[in-house]
């Protein structure tokens, strides 16, 4: 005898895509604009919109744009901005002693957005390559970047940023031992409530060129950030770079670059279960508003597509230079 062929497909998995409400009634993962931190850069100045080259839409902003973009931001639904700095090259120096100046532009931009749009969240950037001669995340003694003694001043400048207003801080240096010094200084000082964001398994990327430029840390730097930053080829050392973060007092950890780490970024949050965020980075922006706008790829589509990605993946919220843009188009 032979066996019988059932004359239809035993499951028709098409059923459950065939119309938009059926779609939207199955579908697993959302996207919001609840989901966005977005990264400005500053700049020194008034009435500035400075546009940088190698990420087409976005610009430097003086304070006072700053703080116009965090309201448009807060109306779009985002929750959290976060500041980096484009430092004046005369303010660069060997001690980096800006980087804890109260008065720094981090801290004046954090104070004017806090003012304006109190409920909006703060994050700004702990790590010494703004304000170092050299373009590296800690001092460098005798060609080494050295650990310790970065660490102390990390403290000094995460201190100056709780102090400014920063609900969150965010250490994108990579030395050993700074979460827990970071939140045993903040905790001294009465900062308890201040959130630590570890920018934790952050890798040793060609995929942040354009952001040296947007903060004017190409030329300065030399040599690259290998002895510090991870192996791309790495993925337990992540594992055991998060644990350590989270066992030292990070609240939150990132997963840095973003779209060719989704491997790592979900299996941290199957790991750990912590709040866990993705930083698409801005050589990913350049590749996908740069195709976008030559028409190579539809740009709003492939945005939309890329942020998804990231929630899919396990993440609880993405850094993302695409945020304004991503949140109107999710508003309607
Ligand atoms: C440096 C820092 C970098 C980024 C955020 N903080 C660059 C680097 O490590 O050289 C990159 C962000 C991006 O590319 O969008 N502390």
């Amino acid at each position: 005898m032979k066996p019988t062929i059932a004359a239809f497909p035993a499951t028709r998995l098409r059923r459950l895509r065939r119309t938009p409400a059926i779609r939207a009634l199955v579908q697993e993962t959302t996207l919001s604009p609840a989901d966005f931190i977005w990264p400005v850069f500053v700049r020194d100045g008034e009435g500035v919109v400075e546009p940088i080259a190698s990420m087409p839409g976005v610009n430097r902003l003086s304070i006072d744009n700053v703080v116009q973009a965090a309201i448009e931001a807060h109306a779009l639904g985002i929750p959290a901005i976060c500041l980096f700095p484009y430092t004046d090259p005369a303010l660069k120096t060997e001690d980096c002693a800006e980087a804890w100046n109260p008065e720094n532009l981090s801290n004046r931009a954090t104070r004017a957005i806090k003012a304006a749009v109190p409920d909006m969240a703060v994050m700004t950037d702990v790590a010494l390559d703004p304000y170092n001669i050299n373009g590296h995340d800690g001092f460098v003694e005798n060609g080494e970047v050295v650990n310790d003694r970065t660490v102390e001043a990390l403290v000094k400048q995460a201190l100056s940023q709780a102090q400014a207003g920063a609900d969150i801080i965010g250490p994108s240096d990579m030395m050993d031992g700074r979460i827990g010094a970071l939140r045993s200084a903040l905790e001294g000082a009465g900062h308890q409530n201040v959130l630590l964001l570890s920018y934790a398994a952050k890798y040793a990327s060609a995929f942040y060129g354009p952001f040296r430029d947007a903060v004017g840390a190409s030329g300065a730097l030399k040599g690259d950030k290998k002895t510090y930053q991870q192996d791309p080829g790495n993925s337990d050392e992540a594992m055991r770079l998060i644990h350590r973060d989270l066992s030292e007092g990070a609240d939150m950890v990132m997963v840095k670059p973003g779209m060719p780490y989704l491997d790592i970024c979900q299996r941290a949050k199957q790991m750990f279960g912590a709040p866990t965020f993705a930083y698409q980075v801005s050589g990913e922006y350049a590749m996908l508003a740069g195709a976008g706008q030559r028409g190579w790829v539809d740009g709003d589509k492939v945005m939309i597509e890329s942020l998804m990605a990231f929630k899919r993946a396990g993440c609880d919220g993405v850094l993302t230079y695409f945020a304004p843009a991503a949140a109107r188009i999710l508003n309607g």
